[in-house]
């Protein structure tokens, strides 16, 4: 469509279609990460590799990564991170944890809104949440979350479209680091998804 009218469009036009499509790619894009990292670790391809990790650093990365869908619904989006903030695991399973939560939150928060994410130590683990000030989650569907059997899946603030499979994997990495995921959240007001990892060599 956009091929065949291209030179009747306005420029206005054109723009919203450049947007929608640069939109739908990085979703898709999100979706094929999602699904390779999946595959990989089923396979046994990919070994489970733990290194000590700073969560500070890990969290710039992916918040560099993602400070332009957060521009695009002008959320202010925060690193809380705790300096010395450090965790024993695997850091492509981590950092795709920490994108799909970064991404949800973004996806379900309204325009002007504000998304953290905190790390700090706790005893022989440290704890890391994602809050936001989204439209959170009824209590009548957060036990439909973190399971392949529901495969629950909402439309985001501007549309944004899913799959259910971005919780299922972070439980999934989470669990295989020895750690937990959980979430608080309150309709109208945000969701807290929170998770450990060790800070030493599990046996
Ligand atoms: N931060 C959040 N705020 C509100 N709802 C959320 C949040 N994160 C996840 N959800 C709900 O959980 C569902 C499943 O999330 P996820 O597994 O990442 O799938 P997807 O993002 O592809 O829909 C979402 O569709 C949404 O209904
Ligand atoms: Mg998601």
């Amino acid at each position: 469509m956009l091929v065949h009218y291209f030179e009747e469009l306005e420029q206005e036009q054109i723009k919203e279609f450049i947007e929608e499509i640069n939109l739908a790619s990085r979703q898709a894009f999100n979706l094929l990460g999602n699904l390779l990292e999946w595959a990989r670790s089923q396979t046994g391809r990919i070994l489970y590799s733990p290194e000590k990790i700073s969560m500070d650093e890990i969290v710039q990365k992916n918040k560099d990564l993602l400070e332009q869908n957060a521009k695009e619904k002008n959320i202010h989006l925060a690193n809380d991170v705790e300096p010395d903030t450090f965790v024993y695991a695997d850091k492509d399973m981590i950092a795709t944890v920490i994108r799909n939560l970064m991404t949800n939150a973004l996806k379900y928060t309204p325009y002007g809104g504000k998304v953290t994410i905190t790390s700090k130590n706790a005893g022989d683990f440290t704890e890391t949440w994602i809050s936001d000030t989204g439209i959170g989650i009824g209590e009548e569907d957060m036990d439909k979350l973190f399971r392949i059997d529901t495969k629950y899946s909402t439309l985001g603030t501007a549309n944004e479209r899913g799959t259910g499979l971005g919780l299922i994997l972070c439980k999934e990495f989470i669990k295989g680091n020895h750690g937990k995921i959980w979430v608080k959240s309150e309709v109208g007001k945000g969701s807290d998804f929170k998770f450990t990892l060790p800070k030493q060599i599990q046996e």
